[in-house]
């Protein structure tokens, strides 16, 4: 399995002096990260997750997940931000595009649904009315055990769970990935005897996909999260070293010295493009990564994500022609897992006929090429992701791939890539507005 980064196209734009000229710092940071040292050091955490994942607890997950998968229809994994995108990434990557149609001996994995990452009533109204007759069990995911989204939606799911089965039969339907020690979730998985995992001290909401943050939900879903960790590791082995044999800087360094490059000459928004419906979600995670990372201190590229075709007739226009001021980031899959041929028809009434015999992921990676030519004739910088395939051991390289480039893009843009202060203030003003104790009244014309 072999992913390759192709730079070629932003040559316009940078040269290969401007990256040269970043490995001194490169390396600066390589180490830091290793050893742990440098600003945000109390959030590396991540880093060693492929090789030093508690395996009394990996062996637990894939446990509880065949329990889950045995006694449910559906789990509701309430969380917001990174305590639910990653996870929400891979069933849609990995689950059938149609998995509520499918006959139920098709289907592998229980149904996941997410919530606690909106306030909507309308939302948690409507699921209820949806699982009121589905046997349920309910995973809550906070690091911090306080998020308000999360904590409300865990207010009222678990009053319905427990009006469906009982406070007794509740327990066993619960479940709680929270910090070891602290925090209101914990005190109350503690209090009710409820199965908790942990998210460890020194990894962040949205670097924790490969703790039980991510793994519950994937693994009661039917993926395999052995191999999530297996591609990870292979990330981890590859990116440990700075350059590869041929003393090029490694694929991940290198896509971070030339976003950096790119943001120095005024391409301030990166859009991260798939040919892919089930990347969509990938593409949320993705953004908010990268957002909540580097996004802070008056700096960061804007990250959005577009999903084509279907964005062509959308978002096509302006990335073509629009202000010049972003680079485009594809993800280009290598194979298809499913094979569509095309036939032919008498008359070709469409005009389709010279298709024949082709297949469609043929016609989807012709869709690729054409797109990735017009953008970048069209003077956007384009880098392009070769990724062989979509599976459970890609995936896992990926994540950590996107992951170690992040931390090192942070370094590179001189911000702590593992805080977000700024996510408090709206917090602080709703409260405010709610009157909650201790906050002082809003003055909006301050
Ligand atoms: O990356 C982050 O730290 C945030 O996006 C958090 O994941 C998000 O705010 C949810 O926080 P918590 O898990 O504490 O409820």
């Amino acid at each position: 399995m072999k992913f390759e980064l192709d730079i070629s196209k932003t040559f316009n734009f940078i040269n290969e002096k401007e990256l040269t000229n970043l490995e001194p710092v490169i390396k600066v940071y390589h180490d830091f990260i290793n050893s742990k040292q440098g600003v945000g050091n109390d959030f590396l955490g991540w880093s060693n997750l492929p090789v030093e994942y508690n395996e009394d607890e990996f062996e637990r997950i894939k446990i509880l997940a065949d329990k889950i998968k045995n006694k449910c229809d559906v789990l509701v994994n309430i969380g917001i931000g990174g305590s639910y995108l990653g996870a929400k990434a891979a069933i849609e990557l990995f689950s059938h595009s149609f998995f509520d149609l499918l006959k139920g001996d098709k289907k592998n994995g229980v149904k996941v649904i997410f919530a606690g990452n909106n306030m909507s009533s309308k939302y948690l109204s409507d699921l209820m009315d949806a699982i009121e007759d589905k046997d349920v069990c309910l995973n809550v995911i906070s690091k911090s055990g306080t998020t308000t989204e999360p904590a409300i939606a865990f207010r009222i799911l678990k009053d319905f769970i427990e009006r469906k089965y009982g406070l007794q039969e509740s327990k066993n339907r619960i479940f709680i990935t929270t910090d070891k020690e602290k925090g209101t979730l914990k005190s109350l998985a503690d209090k009710e005897g409820y199965e908790t995992f942990v998210i460890p001290d020194d990894v962040g909401g949205r670097y924790s996909v490969l703790t039980a943050v991510g793994l519950l939900p994937m693994a009661a879903s039917g993926i395999d999260i052995t191999s999530v960790m297996e591609g990870a590791r292979d990330a981890y082995d590859e990116f440990s070293k700075i350059y590869c044999e041929d003393s090029s800087l490694n694929i991940c360094y290198k896509y971070a010295a030339v976003r950096n490059s790119l943001y120095r000459k005024g391409k301030l928004i990166e859009v991260l493009s798939n040919f892919e419906p089930s990347f969509q979600y990938f593409g949320e995670w993705w953004k908010q990564l990268f957002g909540e990372s580097e996004g802070k201190d008056g700096k960061g590229i804007f990250p959005v994500s577009c999903n084509f075709s279907t964005d062509l007739h959308s978002m096509g226009q302006y990335i073509q022609d629009g202000l010049r001021n972003f680079f485009e980031t594809f993800i280009n899959v290598a194979k298809s897992e499913k094979i569509i041929e095309i036939g032919e028809i008498e008359g070709n009434i469409d005009g389709l006929n010279f298709l024949k015999g082709k297949n469609l992921h043929y016609v989807n990676s012709k869709a690729f090429l054409g797109t990735l030519y017009a953008h970048y004739k069209g003077n956007v910088p384009c880098i392009v992701l070769n990724m062989p395939e979509v599976s459970e051991r890609a995936f896992g390289y990926l994540i950590y791939f996107f992951e170690k480039a992040c931390a090192m893009s942070g370094f590179l843009l001189g911000v702590n890539p593992f805080d977000q202060p700024g996510v408090e203030n709206y917090k602080n003003n709703m409260f405010s507005l709610l009157g909650k104790p201790g906050y002082a009244k809003l003055e909006f014309n301050e």
